[in-house]
């Protein structure tokens, strides 16, 4: 590996360029206008690939966005590494709270960044930590390096829900068999605190609307008599909590799997300050549900929590109207072992009991996605555990996340193996939110692990 090593050294400035080049293409994938930018961004991972050493590479067409594949098969004796990632971005709004445009990226220093960190939507979800497989392969490839068989499957639909990969997976099976699928699209703990991700919650998202009178209506002549819809969809919203912010809906946590106190107590021995996490949030006191630690409550508990919300006048000014209906999106991250649809549907008939008589309420589903945990005494996660300490020079904690990769869970299920959430970013690097960015030590860090995982995946798995 040393050989590995050293090109990636040699070759910082080139592989730093490069990701530069990547994130100025504006792949998002939520809204249409950019759809002809995403394609480029599917366009240059292919040639990337290429230009590193993959065969067969190719852009699989779907009904929406291609997925890139490539590989490198040297022997089949060997085992074989789905590489995971998405080369599509969330959309940049609000792009005024953004400090330097979104799709122009720049290098700064941060506190938690002092080697200095690339600013840019997609930076870290997931171009930054997508590229640097590329980069590691190329790596391992320049120098004749590479452990053992590898396969790239590139997506560019993860942040709308993954619905096409799904089919994909499904479809060729066969051409994606492998022991173990490794991704990068999480968080470690803190820079000197290495983590590995292994789990994730579920999720369900529904958006609801709630309507009152046939128009809008003078909130004088009319007001104190008829049903006000965004009156009433906060009053809904907010009994779906208790006292205790404990989820009201009926049969809610039937199905969540209670942690072991001794579990609880190991998760909470994970770095965390309180005092840091709120001074970073300019907030003066958490929230949540009561008896849980911030740790349990981003990772092992669901949540209900209000997207978006919007009805009425929200012009210049006052405007006095009752307005004739209200909208809002709404996320519930799930747990395991609880199930997004059966969660939908309880949520559903619930939102439609509570409704008063004065309006009427519809439920609309959107995408959702499994919960996934992934046990600590594999060789998948020995593999990991040991190129974290190799390169961090300290053993790796095992960490459950509270964000979703819903496909993670359908990996299992179709290819009967698990997946290694071998993340390299920060949970503040603001991904999904405006300056997002990722550090460079994170995104070298990153490129230097991924050969050893190879390399002690290759000496672990035995054929
Ligand atoms: N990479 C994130 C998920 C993530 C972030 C996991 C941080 C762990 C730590 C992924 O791109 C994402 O944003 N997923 C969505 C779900 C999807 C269905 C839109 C999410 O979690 O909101
Ligand atoms: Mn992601
Ligand atoms: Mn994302």
């Amino acid at each position: 590996m040393t050989g590995t090593q050293t090109y990636i050294q040699e070759n910082k400035e080139k592989f730093l360029e490069e990701l530069l080049a990547l994130l100025r293409i504006p792949s998002v994938s939520a809204d249409p206008a950019y759809a002809s930018d995403v394609r480029k961004t599917a366009d240059f991972v292919a040639e990337k690939l290429t230009a590193a050493g993959a065969d067969n590479v190719k852009l699989y067409e779907t009904a929406g966005y291609p997925i890139v594949y490539g590989d490198k098969l040297i022997d089949p004796n060997l085992p074989t590494i789905l590489v995971y990632g998405h080369y599509d971005v969330q959309p940049p709004d609000p792009i005024e709270l953004w400090d330097s445009p979104p799709f122009e990226p720049v290098i700064k220093q941060t506190k938690l960044h002092p080697e200095g960190a690339i600013f840019a939507r997609g930076a870290c979800d997931d171009k930054g930590q997508a590229y640097m497989h590329v980069k590691a392969f190329e790596a391992m490839m320049a120098n004749g390096d590479l452990p053992c068989n590898v396969k790239f499957m590139i997506e560019g639909e993860e942040e709308v829900g993954s619905d096409n990969l799904g089919i994909f997976c499904k479809e060729y099976a066969e051409m994606l068999a492998c022991d173990v699928v490794l991704l990068s699209d999480t968080s470690v703990i803190a820079n000197d605190v290495p983590s590995i991700t292994v789990g994730l919650r579920g999720l369900s998202y529904v958006e609801v609307e709630v309507v009152g009178p046939n128009k809008d209506l003078h909130s004088g002549v009319y007001g104190g008599a008829v049903g006000n819809p965004v009156n009433i969809i906060c009053e809904m919203i907010a009994s779906m909590k208790d006292e205790n912010k404990h989820i009201t809906i009926p049969g809610f946590y039937d199905d969540v799997v209670t942690v072991s106190d001794a579990d609880r107590a190991k998760m909470n021995e994970a770095p965390f300050d309180l005092s840091e996490y709120k001074d970073a949030l300019s907030i003066d006191e958490i929230q949540g549900e009561k008896g849980y630690s911030v740790l349990e409550l981003t990772s092992i508990r669901p949540t209900l929590d209000v997207n978006g919300i919007w009805g009425g006048y929200i012009g210049e000014g006052a405007k006095t109207v009752l307005p004739s209906k209200a909208n809002a999106k709404i996320s519930m991250r799930l747990v395991p072992n609880q199930d997004p649809e059966k969660i939908t549907k309880l949520f559903q008939e619930h939102f439609e009991s509570i409704a008063p008589a004065s309006v009427k309420v519809t439920v609309t589903p959107h995408h959702g996605g499994m919960p996934a945990v992934t046990p600590t005494d594999t060789v998948e996660y020995r593999a990991a555990s040991l190129a974290m300490k190799e390169t961090y020079g300290k053993e790796p904690i095992p960490q459950r996340s509270g964000g979703s990769i819903p496909i993670v869970a359908l990996f299992e299920e179709v290819f009967g193996v698990k997946s290694v959430m071998l993340g390299f970013g920060l949970d503040s690097d603001d991904i999904h939110s405006p300056n997002e960015h990722y550090g460079l030590f994170n995104y070298y860090k990153g490129i230097e692990t991924i050969p050893y995982f190879y390399k002690y995946y290759a000496e672990l798995k035995t054929k």
